[in-house]
């Protein structure tokens, strides 16, 4: 079970300066590996945890992280460079990941992409989010999207249209 529920329902914790986390966020960092004893076979549960948190792994909780595990900063970026669910900045909540995979390219992802460039919509690249069947597949927050148009996530955004 991931730690992140039992201390963050309810709560607002996306305080972030310039400077990275808070001393709060930082301490709340510290327990979050502490959940975890602290071991670095954890790192990723405990990358998630941080990201659903703070909406961010931000380079002053990579290091809180680092001291905490024992292990390199240099590590912490290389897994928190290469999974796309991990960012260093807090993300928009309502972000558009638009799978550009085998499936979806096939009908047209794409083409969709380069209609959401066109029209400065903001988008990232993901792989499969097993929703292949209805491709063009999206996700937009938490939420899925198939047969994805430039409508249909419009919609999704503003939190109306329908799931596919
Ligand atoms: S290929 Fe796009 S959801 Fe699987």
């Amino acid at each position: 079970m991931p730690f992140w529920p039992n201390i963050y329902a309810g709560k607002t914790l996306i305080t972030h300066g310039e400077t990275g986390v808070s001393k709060t966020d930082r301490e709340t960092v510290e327990q979050v590996c502490a959940w975890y004893g602290h071991r670095a076979d954890a790192l990723i549960e405990i990358l998630h945890d941080v990201q659903r948190a703070h909406a961010c792994v931000s380079d002053e909780a990579a290091r809180t992280i680092a001291a905490s595990l024992n292990i390199s900063r240099a590590e912490i970026q290389g897994v928190r460079s290469f999974y796309a669910d991990f960012s260093t900045a807090p993300r928009a909540e309502r972000r558009i990941r638009l799978c550009r995979a085998e499936a979806c390219q096939a009908v047209g992802a794409d083409q969709l992409a380069a209609e959401l460039d066109r029209a400065g919509t903001p988008h990232e690249a993901v792989y499969c989010l097993g929703n292949c069947a209805l491709g063009p597949a999206a996700l937009i927050g938490e939420r899925l999207v198939g047969r994805a148009t430039p409508d249909r996530l419009a919609a999704a955004s503003a939190g109306s249209g329908d799931d596919d």
